[in-house]
C-alpha cells in the first residue's frame, strides 16, 4: 500500500465506523495505563501515543494530570473525534496528524513512547526500521518503549489490513540491543464483537 492508501483506508474506517465499533475498540486502555503509570509517576512526564485514534489513553492520561501529551495519528477524522470528545481540555495536548515512518519528530523528547496496534502493520522492513529510527532519535536515553502487536496467536488482519504477528523476541529483535526488554506479557482483547483476540505488550528501555 502506498502512503496515501493508507491514509485513506484510515479515513474511510473512522469516518465510516462508530468508536465503539471497531475490533481494538476498549472502554480503557487499563493495560497501556498501567504500564504508562509504572514507567513515570511525574506528571511532567513528556509522552508521545503513536496512532491513538480514537482511543481513551488521552482521557485517562489527562484525568491522572499528565501535562505533556502529544497524540499523533495517520488520521484527521479519528483526531478530530477525539478532539471533540475532549471538549476544551483537548488544547492542553499537542496533536500530529501524521505517518509515524515519515514525520520529522523533534529528538530526545519524550520519556514514553507508546503504541497500541499500529507497529503490526508495518509489512515491510524499511517501514519497520524508519518507525524504529523514530523511536531511538524522539525518545530520551533512558525513555520508556511501550509496544503492543498482535501474539503469536493473534488474527492475521486487523481492520482489512494484512499485519505482522510478534512474540517478545521477535518484536524485540525488530529493535535490537539498544532496547532493554524489562517486561512482555501477552492478553486476550475482548472484541465488541465477543471474540477475542491474542495481544502482546513489550516495555523496554532505551539505553
Ligand atoms: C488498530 S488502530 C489502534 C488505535 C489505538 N492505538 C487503540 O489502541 O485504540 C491503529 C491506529 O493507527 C493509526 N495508524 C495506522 N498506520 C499509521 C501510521 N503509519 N502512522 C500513524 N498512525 C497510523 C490508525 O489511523 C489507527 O488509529
Amino acid at each position: 500500500m502506498t502512503l496515501l492508501d493508507t491514509k485513506a483506508h484510515w479515513e474511510r474506517i473512522y469516518r465510516t465506523k462508530a468508536p465503539e465499533a471497531v475490533s481494538w475498540y476498549r472502554s480503557h486502555l487499563e493495560t497501556s495505563l498501567a504500564l504508562i503509570e509504572r514507567a513515570v509517576d511525574r506528571t511532567s512526564a513528556s509522552i508521545i501515543d503513536v496512532g491513538g485514534g480514537e482511543s481513551t489513553l488521552v482521557d485517562d492520561l489527562l484525568a491522572r494530570g499528565y501535562e505533556n501529551i502529544t497524540i499523533l495519528d495517520i488520521s484527521q477524522t479519528a483526531i478530530d473525534a477525539t478532539q471533540k470528545r475532549l471538549g476544551s481540555v483537548a488544547e492542553q495536548v499537542r496533536w500530529l496528524v501524521a505517518d509515524i515512518t515519515q514525520v520529522e519528530l523533534e529528538s530526545s523528547t519524550y520519556d514514553v513512547w507508546h503504541d497500541r496496534a499500529v507497529f503490526h502493520f508495518l509489512t515491510e522492513p524499511e517501514q519497520r526500521m524508519a518507525y524504529i529510527r523514530q523511536v531511538v532519535r524522539a525518545v530520551k536515553p533512558g525513555g520508556h518503549v511501550i509496544v503492543s502487536t498482535f501474539g503469536p496467536e493473534g488474527p492475521t488482519k486487523c481492520s482489512g489490513l494484512e499485519v505482522v504477528r510478534y512474540d517478545a523476541e521477535s518484536l524485540h529483535d525488530e529493535f535490537g540491543a539498544r532496547f532493554r526488554l524489562e517486561e512482555s506479557f501477552k492478553e486476550l482483547h475482548q472484541t465488541p464483537f465477543g471474540t477475542t483476540q491474542q495481544f502482546l505488550y513489550c516495555y523496554c528501555r532505551i539505553e
